[in-house]
Parts: structure tokens; sequence; C-alpha cells
């Protein structure tokens, strides 16, 4: 089963694996097959300066992120599922609620990419109000994770990656014109980390699905 690794092994993946879970991606399905992807896997040095300049980026909160982001927008039961996932995290981190310095250190986590040794960025190219093309990125996305499942491996999306998409365009030497909504981090999971120690529960399909005939 899938679900969001918070806490990687160092152990690099072989990269005959890696192309195979790449191969397996590029099944995913997209508008008119256009297989909007362009997709940068990082790892070894240029991994560890990537982590170096988007902590430090963040420190210095000098976010460059091509598309908002303000989770102020969710509502009703997509905030409670929101704030149930902020909760169940810091719980697991052994964070208090009110422990401002705790809850910015789990979430700097996501500079180090939760310690995994490879990131996959799938950038994409713009096209209109990037609605349909944000939807095959996520089609390609998910394709991505649930192959590192099948190839008993793991994996976590990251928006906060594309907070900082004009610092990591830079690194990695990619043109403005190709935008970032998510990172991958991937790898093989730490058993023993706080960050996996939970699972998320669902809503039962009652709450999201509605039958017709
Ligand atoms: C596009 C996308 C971006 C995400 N960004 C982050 C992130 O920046 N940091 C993080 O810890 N989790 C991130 N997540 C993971 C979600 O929190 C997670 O998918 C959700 O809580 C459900 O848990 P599960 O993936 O373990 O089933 C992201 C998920 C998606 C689909």
């Amino acid at each position: 089963m899938r679900k969001s690794c918070r806490g990687f092994l160092d152990t690099p993946v072989p990269d005959p694996i890696i192309t195979s879970v790449l191969e397996d991606a590029q099944l995913a399905p997209s508008n008119c097959n256009t297989q909007p992807w362009e997709t940068h896997i990082v790892s070894g040095d240029k991994l560890k300066e990537l982590a170096e300049a988007l902590l430090r980026e963040n420190e210095a909160e000098r976010l460059s992120p091509d598309f908002t982001f303000d989770t102020n927008e969710y509502h009703g039961r997509y905030k409670e599922r929101y704030f149930n996932l902020g909760k169940t995290m810091y719980e697991a981190f052994d964070v208090k609620r009110d422990d401002k310095e705790g809850r910015k250190e789990v979430s700097d986590q996501n500079y180090n990419f939760f310690n995994a040794p490879h990131i996959a960025i799938p950038f994409m190219p713009s096209f209109g109000d990037n609605v349909r093309v944000g939807g095959d990125i996520g089609m390609y996305g998910q394709t991505f994770l649930l192959s590192l499942t099948a190839h008993g491996l793991t994996g976590i999306p990251q928006t906060a990656l594309g907070f900082f998409a004009g610092t990591i365009r830079e690194i990695l030497n990619v043109p403005d014109e190709l935008k970032m909504l998510f990172g991958i981090s991937f790898g093989y999971a730490d058993p023993n980390a706080p960050g996996n120690s939970f699972k998320m529960e669902r809503d039962p399909i009652s709450h999201n699905v509605t039958f017709h005939q």
C-alpha cells in the first residue's frame, strides 16, 4: 500500500530500478497524449547542493514559487482534514501545538528531503491556466509513486519544494519556461523514523462518492 514517507534510509536506489520506475511513470495518461513532463532526477553531490540552497533560501524566506498556495483558502471538511494532518504529524514528531520552533524543525525536513537519496522533479510546460497540465503532472506523479511501491520503494510528493521553484531551476539549469508544482523524494523507508509511525486515515467513500443510475 502506498503512503507518504517522511524518513528514508540513505541507501541509494540502483540505476536500473530508477529507470524501471521512470518507464512506468511514462505510461501515465495525459490530455491529448501531450506527455507534458520533463523529469529531472537529482542524487549525490547535486542533491546535497540543492538541500543547502533550499535550507538557506527557506531561512531567508526567499520563496520563488510558480503557483500560489494558501492553506487559508481551505474551508469546512477540507480545513478539518488539513488540521488533522498537522496534528497527527506533530504528535508523531513529539512536538507540542504551541512549539513554533519545533514545528518549523519538522517542516524544514522537507528541505533535507527527509534524508532521501534521490528526488524526482516533473517540470511542466505552461499552457493557458495550467489546470489541465497540472492534472497531467498529478497523474504522472501518482503513477511514479505507485511504481515506487511496486518496486519495494517509497516516496513523498512535496509542494514544499515547489515553493523554491526558481532556486531549483537555477541550480539544475532548467529554463524559466518549465514550471514546477512539486518534487518527489524517494528511496527506501526507514522503518524507525518518527515520520513513518503514522498513517493518514481516509473518510469512508460515502463522504466522497455519489452514485447515479
Ligand atoms: C501534490 C502533493 C504535495 C504534497 N506536499 C507535501 C509536502 O510538501 N510535505 C509533506 O510532508 N507532505 C506533502 N504531501 C503529502 C500529503 O500530506 C499526504 O499525501 C496526505 O497527508 C495523505 O497521506 P498519505 O500520502 O500518507 O496517504 C503532498 C501530497 C501531494 C499529493
